[in-house]
């Protein structure tokens, strides 16, 4: 975990990926109820593929259920549009994860397929786009 903590900032610090903290009321900024992170893929050389960027979420238990994973989404994924950095957004939820496809559904993305597990990314879900 600290790893993992260790190179999300260092993402974030390189302005490789845009990691934002979910804060449900600015008086207390210490309060963080989760993340939304936009990062991008490089395409595995020979394959032929595209660039793509990818968008995730998440919110804390006792924060979940209040919209705030939709808004900090959505908040996020206008500012991308209007920095006009990412090109197209991909989101992978599972097929089963409700809330995330509820999320999909209400903020414009398009539902590409289903995906089996995928090797190359350790996904297994929905492939949904948005630009
Ligand atoms: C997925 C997750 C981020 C949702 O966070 P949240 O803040 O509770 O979500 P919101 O309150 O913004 O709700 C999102 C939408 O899902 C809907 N929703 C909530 N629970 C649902 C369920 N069980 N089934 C279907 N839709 C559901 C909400 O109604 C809302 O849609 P609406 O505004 O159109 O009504 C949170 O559950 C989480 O962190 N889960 C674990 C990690 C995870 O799954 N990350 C996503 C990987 S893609």
């Amino acid at each position: 975990m600290e790893d993992k903590v260790r190179r999300d900032a260092q993402e974030a610090a390189s302005d490789h990926a845009w990691l934002k903290m979910i804060v449900p009321d600015p008086d207390t900024p210490a309060v963080v109820a989760g993340t939304v992170t936009l990062w991008s893929h490089e395409p595995v050389p020979g394959t032929g593929q595209e660039p793509f960027s990818e968008i995730g979420w998440m919110v804390l238990p006792e924060f979940q259920g209040r919209g705030l994973a939709k808004r900090a989404t959505r908040t996020h994924l206008e500012q991308a549009r209007d920095e006009n950095r990412w090109g197209v957004v991909h989101a992978f939820p599972a097929t089963g994860n409700g809330p995330s496809n509820g999320i999909c559904r209400s903020l414009g993305f398009q539902l590409l397929g289903e995906l089996d597990n995928q090797p190359a990314s350790k996904r297994s879900g929905s492939d949904l786009h948005a630009s």
